[in-house]
């Protein structure tokens, strides 16, 4: 489904106008069953009278797919962008389907993608690290040498800081694909930064490094040293597999919970220096305006959020009244997911969404909330609270602290307007 090209700065409905249409008054009430076909009303359902094709003939042998596919039912999941966000398609963004996806991992080929130069395609053997500057030894490592180096596995959340950015001024696209789509979540396997900075010998006057990609943007970014000695990680699998041409083959930077603009993609040279470079023209849009015109500085680290990936704009609810299941994602660059609260009312009731499957630091965490809709209207909403006691705020909120001049870092409450059909729509309250 193409999203819904409202590029006016017109917000959805108020809260105001749900209350005296009455929308709010219903909720979720009847105790019904699971929607399962009673035997009376199977009796002359062909999928079970009628023999199949898939069950008469034999079906295609192994390795008729040496790797592979999804089945052709699943065709719509895809990732997607938004034509008239997307000027060039070589500096722009692809979204990740959430509405089609459950649990916590991002398949490989469906993970966002945001390049500023188009994909590098990179012949592993031809590829080269440099580390260079304020070390002992300038290094060169080629892929064979980075794999000697230990290996360690973590699963993290990569979230563009700009994710949610064209929902600033008001709700905008139609389906948490464009409007939370910028983040994916795999298991990448690596080697720390810090063992390959201990093997050039980093002077004790370094503070700061400065990655760089191998594409034609030679996209680079200032990051703190405390930072890459703490947790990044310099992979080159992803998911198991080698990591993916759009995603950096053959070598990425990690920098965990924080945005993921400073995921360097195609990793060649790491320079080492005593202070933050002047960025680049490119990447010096990653500094948020706020409403006077000065600038948040250094804004690295990737503020709670959650959305409720269905129902959703592009994953109405499509059984009719009864039970149903109410399924999100909430992450935090500060760590864990402590809880997650879902709102039916936009934001007047609260309850607590079960957090389901496991809990790793800086991943995506899926949430439930099992529920009989009885058929009215909901306002949906979802609010996470990471361990660190950082609370997902209202969007209301959000813009009177920092204005509606930004684009990055929006993390507010997003809300889901469920009409009695089933459909849904993206809209705000307040
Ligand atoms: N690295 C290089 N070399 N070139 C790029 O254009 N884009 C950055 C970052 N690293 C970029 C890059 C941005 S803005 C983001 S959000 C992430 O890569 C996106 O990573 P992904 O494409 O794997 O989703
Ligand atoms: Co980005």
């Amino acid at each position: 489904m193409p999203p819904q090209n409202r590029k006016t700065d017109r917000p959805g409905p108020s809260r105001r106008q749900f209350l005296s249409s009455g929308l709010l008054a219903g909720g979720a009430a009847v105790a019904t069953g699971f929607g399962a076909t009673r035997s009376a009303a199977a009796a002359g359902d062909p999928a079970i009278t009628e023999i199949q094709d898939w069950n008469r003939y034999l079906g295609e042998g192994v390795v008729s797919r040496p790797y592979g596919v999804p089945s052709q039912f699943e065709s719509q999941v895809i990732r997607r962008d938004v034509e008239w966000l997307t000027a060039s398609r070589e500096s722009s963004v692809s979204f990740t389907p959430l509405h089609e996806l459950d649990g916590i991992i991002t398949p490989n080929g469906l993970c966002f993608e945001r390049h500023h130069a188009g994909i590098a395609e990179i012949d592993p053997s031809k590829h080269r690290l440099m580390i260079n500057g304020l070390v002992d030894t300038p290094l060169v490592f080629t892929m064979q040498d980075l794999m000697r180096f230990p290996r360690e596995n973590h699963v993290y959340f990569l979230e563009c800081a700009a994710n949610s950015g064209m929902e600033w001024r008001g709700a905008q696209l139609n389906g948490c694909q464009y409007t939370h789509g910028m983040v994916h979540c795999v298991v990448y396997t690596g080697v720390r930064l810090k063992h390959l900075l201990d093997e050039a010998g980093v002077k004790p006057s370094a503070k700061w490094l400065l990655p760089e990609g191998a594409d034609a943007s030679a996209m680079t970014r200032s990051i703190p040293m405390e930072k890459a000695l703490d947790d990044c990680l310099v992979a080159f699998k992803m998911n198991g597999e080698a990591l993916r041409p759009e995603q950096g083959y053959p070598v990425r930077l990690v920098v965990p919970g924080w945005e993921g603009n400073m995921w360097i993609k195609w990793l060649r040279r790491i320079e080492v220096g005593d202070q933050p470079w002047q960025q680049r023209e490119e990447t010096s849009k990653y500094t948020d305006l706020l409403a006077n015109g000065t600038a948040r500085r250094f804004t690295w680290v990737m503020d709670v959020k959650s959305v409720i990936t269905s129902p959703s704009p592009q994953a109405p609810i499509n059984h009719g009244r009864g039970k149903a299941v109410i399924s999100g994602l909430a992450w935090s660059g500060n760590g864990r997911i402590k809880r997650v609260d879902v709102s039916l009312d936009g934001g007047r009731n609260w309850t607590t969404a079960r957090l389901d499957g496991v809990s790793l630091p800086k991943a995506l965490h899926r949430f439930y909330l099992d529920f009989d809709w009885d058929g009215s209207p909901l306002l949906l909403q979802s609010r996470a609270i990471d361990e660190a006691g950082f609370v997902q705020p209202t969007k209301d909120a959000l813009r009177a602290a920092r204005g509606s001049n930004s684009i990055y870092h929006n993390n507010g409450i997003q809300t889901w307007h469920v009409k009695a059909d089933g459909t849904v729509e993206n809209v705000e309250v307040s």
